[in-house]
């Protein structure tokens, strides 16, 4: 039993990584828009002016100073605000993707784009158009849009003058915003995920050092106000048109212990609990799991909620679960385990495994275990959405890019779902990350490579722009044109 007739090969990017023209059509400003650019060991900064009028930068995913407004400054390098152009390269990229004979392609829209603040009486009817364009381009070529209502792309003004997810005025916003995506697409988009990566503002915990209590507590009370709207615009969906398949779309956290002892695996198993499927359990299941009020009590956490909250999440369970696949990771509870990164995954380092440019384990296998455990758990349709290498490429004087490491990458990786598929895992589809070469989401890098297409753009904001097709691109379309048979 390999991959159905009806598999769905393709690829996915993020509007705030691709798009560029950041203002351009009547877009409002994100918080994408005030990203710097870093590397793999200088931190990414978020610009602003302060009460005082000082300009000023703070680690991204830090607190501002109080009072602080986010700013573009003069002074430094904004990689987003013109991204690869996809704005206006989309019909080009569209047909290399339709060349590859790509069945589906994963895309989010820019909710400043429909709602410039995010608050407007009415949508934005440039940044409805755009989209339509390209939902009507990709249907030409019979290749089905998957879009990411919301992937870390929130406007400012929601941020600054709402206090972002903490305020629960967002959810009725959302919902609108949501609403008229529906109602404006219907016929046109059937698949669509809530929010990107869900269970993030967990995850930050892993990363920024001596994380305070009290931003966790903040967290869980922003996935509160997310689980709700999510739910909603489930609801919403099913009800202007039944035709729609709405699923969550989680940071795929897969984490093996780093031993048998015991306290190890313990740790893996809370670990997997609180950092993936407190999340995919609610929105799954409809309601909160049996340990989420350990995980609260650790945090001190005392939600605020309303009753209807409890109704709209039972009513608006997902209708798939899709998630991004990187590497995997090991817990442990030695502390002087050797460490690794990783996407979401990180923790002890693998010894069993090989690692990227960036420190991110390469773990085909993992794919398909975890692949299990997600249908063991939920028996619900899956879609990997995102899973790709990202790696420094050379483009040669003749306009070719050979890129072997990528292809064994994927090659292990596709083995992984037939293999899972195999075992009798339910799985959809498969859209490869930065299918086209894009801004690094977490070094702001252009260095840092995933495409099957290479853009011809540097770091500084140097190049042409001009698209080139690696060796994987011939090797993908190989793999699509045998539906996952062939794949050497
Ligand atoms: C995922 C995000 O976490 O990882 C993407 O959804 C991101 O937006 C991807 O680009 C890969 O991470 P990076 O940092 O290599 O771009």
């Amino acid at each position: 039993m390999g991959f159905s007739k009806n598999f769905m090969w393709g690829g996915a990017t993020a509007a705030n990584q691709c798009e560029g023209a950041w203002n351009v059509g009547g877009k409002g400003m994100t918080v994408s828009d005030v990203s710097t650019a870093g590397t793999v060991s200088d931190p990414r900064y978020t610009t602003y002016i302060t009460k005082d009028g000082k300009p000023g930068k703070a680690i991204m995913f830090q607190e501002l100073p109080e009072g602080a407004h986010r700013a573009v400054l003069d002074e430094y390098y904004y990689p987003y605000h013109e991204g690869i152009d996809f704005y206006h390269h989309y019909k080009e990229d569209i047909a290399l993707f339709a060349e590859m004979g790509f069945k589906i392609f994963r895309m989010s829209i820019s909710w400043a784009r429909i709602f410039p603040k995010g608050i407007e009486k009415e949508p934005n009817k440039e940044g409805l158009a755009f989209y339509r364009r390209v939902f009507e381009e990709l249907k030409k070529y019979n290749i089905e849009p998957l879009v990411t209502i919301f992937h870390y792309d929130m406007p400012v003004y929601l941020e600054e003058e709402l206090g972002g997810w903490g305020n629960r005025e967002l959810i009725d916003l959302f919902e609108k915003y949501a609403c008229v995506l529906f109602n404006e697409y219907k016929g046109l988009v059937k698949y669509w995920l809530t929010f990107n990566e869900i269970n993030s503002p967990i995850l930050l915990r892993n990363y920024i050092p001596n994380y305070p209590k009290s931003r966790m507590k903040e967290a869980l009370q922003i996935l509160h106000h997310q689980f709700v709207a999510s739910a909603r615009v489930v609801r919403a969906a099913h009800e202007i048109s039944p035709d729609m398949k709405v699923g969550a779309m989680l940071g795929g956290v897969c984490s093996y212990p780093l031993t048998c002892n015991p306290d190890d695996v313990l740790a893996t198993q809370k670990r997997q609990q609180d950092d993936f499927y407190y999340c995919c359990d609610t929105m799954a299941r409809g309601k909160y799991p049996y340990y989420a009020q350990r995980f609260w009590e650790e945090y001190d956490v005392k939600l605020e909620t309303k009753e209807q909250d409890f109704i709209d999440i039972q009513e608006g369970k997902v209708d798939m679960i899709t998630f991004s696949y990187y590497s995997t990771g090991c817990t442990t509870v030695d502390e002087n385990a050797e460490k690794a990164k990783g996407n979401f995954t990180t923790g002890a380092k693998n010894p069993y495994l090989q690692y990227s440019e960036w420190g991110w384990s390469i773990d085909g296998k993992g794919l398909r275990y975890f692949l299990n455990e997600l249908y063991g758990r939920y028996q619900l349709p899956l879609m990997v959405v995102e899973n790709g290498l990202g790696a420094v490429d050379q483009l040669e004087a003749n306009g070719s890019i050979h890129d072997p490491y990528r292809i064994a990458y994927t090659r292990e990786h596709v083995k992984a779902m037939r293999d899972a598929i195999h075992d009798g895992v339910d799985l959809l589809a498969y859209t490869y990350w930065g299918c086209i070469d894009l801004v690094s989401a977490s070094t702001g890098e252009m260095k840092k490579r995933y495409g099957f297409i290479y853009v011809d753009r540097n770091n500084d904001g140097s190049g042409t722009l001009k698209r080139y097709k690696k060796d994987s691109f011939y090797w993908y379309k190989k793999v699509i044109e045998s539906n996952g048979e062939d794949v050497d």
